[in-house]
């Protein structure tokens, strides 16, 4: 019943012609494979600069496009910063939020990240939070309260009503950018805890509906098993979307589950 969706986070990457020459190669790739619309969501994620050449270059896709964050503000003096309805202008249809190098390189906290979702839902955008634990959290046998608490904070506070077009990415910290990914059954475990507790706050219907992504070293070779699991929506794909070829593995993966 939940449409896999597999977004690529290209994070401080691509010049501008090659972003373009990425957009067209996953849009043409994605078309190959019988087309994106009604089967799975593909999303990607550009630098700001390059958001509005990517979204002409995927134009008529289907594909949808994402900023790496927003402002919480609207509009005014806030010296660097991009609000929602920029972003919207320049042509993404999603952001993602809470990502964990901004918490632990910029200091981003829960409470910024939930302003920054309730912003860019009102703003029209269909926002991605991040969530997920430290490894010396996980060793400590901690994962499930930290997650917990980062839900209650960047995701319940933010909304006090269901949350329409909420997507949630799980992406334990100890996994991205390292190559060590958690096993289908250790994030399985948190994906299950993350819907259940959802549910808890927003009823089982909205949380059945919900996707949960899990992100941190997806490849080709393990998204198949990954998004396998029952509560596995699909993936945030960082240094495997920068390559067409790679990401479209993965699209494909999430296709034939
Ligand atoms: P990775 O990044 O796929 O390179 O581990 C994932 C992410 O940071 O979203």
């Amino acid at each position: 019943m939940r449409l896999p969706l597999v977004a690529g986070n290209w994070k401080m990457n691509k010049r501008l012609a090659e972003a373009r020459a990425l957009a067209r190669a996953v849009a043409e790739g994605v078309s190959k494979l019988g087309g994106a619309r009604g089967r799975v969501e593909v999303v990607l994620g550009p630098p700001y600069l390059a958001l509005p050449a990517v979204a002409e270059a995927a134009s008529g896709s289907g594909l949808g496009i994402a900023g790496q964050d927003c402002s919480h503000e609207k509009d005014g003096a806030f010296t660097g910063e991009v609000s929602a309805a920029m972003l919207k202008d320049a042509g993404a249809t999603h952001v993602i939020l809470g990502h964990s190098e901004r918490r632990e390189l910029l200091g981003e906290t829960d409470a910024l990240v939930a302003k920054k979702a309730a912003a860019s839902l009102a703003g029209g955008l269909l926002p991605i939070v991040c969530l997920g634990e430290a490894l010396p959290i996980r060793q400590a046998g901690r994962t499930l309260e930290r997650v917990g608490r980062q839900i209650r904070r960047s995701i319940l506070d933010a909304f006090p009503a269901p949350p329409e077009g909420l997507t949630v990415a799980y992406e334990p910290i100890w996994a991205i950018g390292t190559g060590v990914t958690a096993t289908p059954v250790q994030a399985q475990e948190v994906h299950a805890f993350i819907r259940s507790r959802l549910g808890e706050a927003y009823g089982v219907d909205w949380a059945a509906k919900t996707r949960i992504l899990y992100g941190g070293s997806v490849k080709p070779d393990n998204a198949a098993e990954l998004f396998a699991q029952p509560d596995i929506d699909g993936g945030l794909i960082g240094g495997a979307s920068l390559k067409s070829e790679d990401f479209l593995a993965i699209v494909s993966a999430a296709l034939s589950t």
